[in-house]
């Protein structure tokens, strides 16, 4: 098999069960939130190379590309790329696209302004050598921006019931804290500037619909109980060409 053959890094986890998932009331509604937390740790993205690592259907890249961004998606699924580009020329968006693993990123260095890595490293055993190669993209001054399913949280403890139970996708899933992502960031030399959660609701539609408009409060005081954490962290340096540097 070569690097650009099929590689199906979550089987389980195939673009309709993303559309079933976002065509739910409880999924419309944890997505929204989950999204509006990435893009404000993403800041201004108009006019910015990002790269969305593990980029699924594409959802995250296109809302970038509306934003302004120049956006490159990657994902180790066949299928899940597909799915991207058939969205993407459904919404006329320009997005490059490429089957790729977040281990081995066929860019080079510093090609980027911003990396997203959105529920990718909770279905990598090893997220160190991945930290390292989103550093080596980033240009200086660049930014990542992980989400991550959290780890103490009604959602994870549910997971972890349906892993015991026997289902392969949540057997394999890691539930990482905040501390851990700091961490990892940190391992890889990136400086954290950033540390939110998002969903403290149960898994139910209907405390989702009670609970939501609290939920970014929530957010910026804790991240435990969090069923989702982000992280933003930058690449310490400063692009010379950057118009915007210091500005950030
Ligand atoms: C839970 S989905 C998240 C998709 C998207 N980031 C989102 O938030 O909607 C995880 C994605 O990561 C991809 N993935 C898992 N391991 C990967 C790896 N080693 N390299 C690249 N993509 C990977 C899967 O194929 C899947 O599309």
């Amino acid at each position: 098999m070569t690097s650009s053959e099929p590689v199906c890094a979550c089987p389980e986890l195939g673009p309709d069960a993303y559309a079933r998932w976002r065509a739910s009331e409880l999924g419309a509604i944890t997505e929204r939130l989950e999204r509006r937390l990435i893009l404000e740790l993403a800041g201004d993205v108009a006019g910015r190379a990002v790269l969305d690592l593990g980029c699924g259907d594409g959802e995250l890249a296109l809302a970038l590309v509306k934003r302004g961004a120049l956006a490159t998606g990657i994902d180790a699924s066949p299928a899940m790329i597909d799915a991207a580009r058939r969205r993407a020329m459904q919404q006329g968006a320009e997005v490059a696209l490429q089957v790729a693993t977040a281990e081995h990123l066929p860019f080079p260095a510093e090609r980027f302004d911003i990396v997203t890595a959105i529920t990718v490293l909770c279905f990598i055993d090893d997220p160190a050598p991945v930290l390292r190669e989103i550093s080596r993209v980033l240009r200086p001054g660049g930014r990542l921006v992980i989400g991550e399913l959290g780890k103490w949280s009604p959602w994870a403890a549910t997971r972890r019931m349906r892993a015991w139970f026997g289902s392969a996708l949540w057997r394999r899933a890691r539930f990482r804290t905040a501390d851990d992502l700091r961490d990892l960031a940190a391992q890889a030399g990136l400086v954290v500037e950033s540390l939110r959660g998002a969903i403290y609701y149960p898994r139910c539609a209907a405390a989702a619909r009670w609970l939501s408009p609290y939920d970014s409060l929530w957010g910026r005081f804790t991240t435990l109980g969090a069923g989702f954490v982000a992280l933003s962290a930058a690449k310490p340096g400063s692009r010379r060409d950057d118009p915007r540097a210091g500005c950030r």
